[in-house]
């Protein structure tokens, strides 16, 4: 008599994202990117965001994971793609979160001015944290020199002194990014009289954390309130570059502070960057719009389009600049640029 046979249900290893999603998310962000540059400086917030949220979904849809929209363009109804929760990728393993920001600098797009992102993080299932309703966050991000010297417990000063010391810099010397905007007189005060200079930004948060970690970028510190999806985004731009992004949300009204407790967030915690972004496997690419002080937009010449791009994987570190030149007339054939160009 043959040997019964015992037949096991085996479930199949959970495959991890590997390095060559790093690859598939530049298409993703340059996609967005180009399309994005062409309402450069209409005046139209919403044309332009428009153009690259629809980049981005149709390059996505192509990309080889099982993918969950964690930060996208807001809830279902009133986004009707890249929405939270919506199922993005070709549906086959590995299984992961995803946050996008079609783009970063809405407002200096419509303008023509400088600094604008598109930009994309991709993280194992689970491992993003879910903003739920929380819009705003307080900041404080540094690169690899500060990193772990710096609490949002301590005031701007104290912070600073942090930094210094552990760059060796003089406080006098380090510069803090700060986006401008009312809510944020009291602490450029603060870091005016704890002698510091400022980069004020007008828009673009998540290029300021960034820049903390640039060697040479002339930015050692961020900080202030800025959105919560960017400071997911950031977060794991900073892991890969060994920098650190601590974050507390900071409703705006008594409205979303009871929502937010309802839904169980903690509003007093400091979220440290793992919090933000937890484990050691994701990756973040972002293409530039327009011309910033990260990377430079998209520029046009001839019968090309030349992007500038940063990419980045955490479990490696290494960061990649990657300028790609692409050819109007193939790109056209996939219709991601119009056909009067
Ligand atoms: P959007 O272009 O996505 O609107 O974000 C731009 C930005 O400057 C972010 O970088 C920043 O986190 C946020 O807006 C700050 O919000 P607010 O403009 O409401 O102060």
């Amino acid at each position: 008599m043959p040997a019964a046979t015992s037949v096991r249900a085996v479930t199949p290893p959970r495959q991890a994202p590997d390095r060559n999603l790093a690859m598939e998310l530049v298409r993703v962000t340059e996609a967005a990117a180009i399309a994005a540059s062409q309402w450069m400086g209409r005046g139209d917030k919403d044309g332009a965001d428009g153009a690259a949220v629809d980049a981005m979904r149709h390059v996505l849809q192509t990309v080889a994971m099982d993918g969950v929209v964690v930060i996208g363009e807001g809830e279902k109804d009133a986004a009707p793609m890249l929405y939270n929760g919506e199922r993005i990728g070709d549906g086959t393993p590995p299984e992961v979160d995803i946050a996008v920001d079609p783009i970063d600098g809405t407002r200096p797009t419509a303008l023509g001015r400088g600094g604008a992102l598109c930009v994309i993080a991709l993280a194992e299932r689970g491992s993003m944290f879910d903003p739920g309703p929380c819009v705003y966050m307080d900041k404080i991000a540094v690169g690899p020199g500060a990193a772990g010297k710096v609490s949002l417990e301590l005031s701007p000063l104290e912070n600073l002194r942090e930094v210094a010391r552990a760059t060796g810099t003089a406080l006098r010397e380090l510069t803090v990014v700060v986006l401008d905007r009312p809510r944020h007189d009291e602490l450029i005060d603060q870091i005016r009289r704890a002698g510091a200079r400022i980069r004020l930004i007008a828009d673009g948060d998540v290029a300021g954390a960034i820049s903390t970690a640039v060697p040479d970028s002339g930015a050692d510190v961020l900080m202030g309130t800025g959105g919560t999806p960017e400071g997911v985004l950031a977060a794991a731009a900073l892991k890969a570059m060994g920098g650190e992004i601590l974050g507390r949300l900071s409703p705006r009204s008594d409205a979303e502070r009871a929502a937010a407790e309802a839904a169980g967030y903690d509003l007093d915690a400091t979220l440290s960057t793992d919090d933000l972004v937890r484990g050691d496997n994701c990756f973040f690419a972002a293409t530039g719009i327009t011309d910033g002080d990260l990377v430079r937009g998209v520029h046009y010449g001839g019968d090309a389009v030349t992007t500038r791009s940063l990419v980045m994987r955490s479990r490696t570190g290494t960061v990649r600049f990657v300028e790609a030149h692409h050819r109007i007339a193939k790109l056209r054939q996939f219709r991601l640029v119009d056909d009067e160009m």
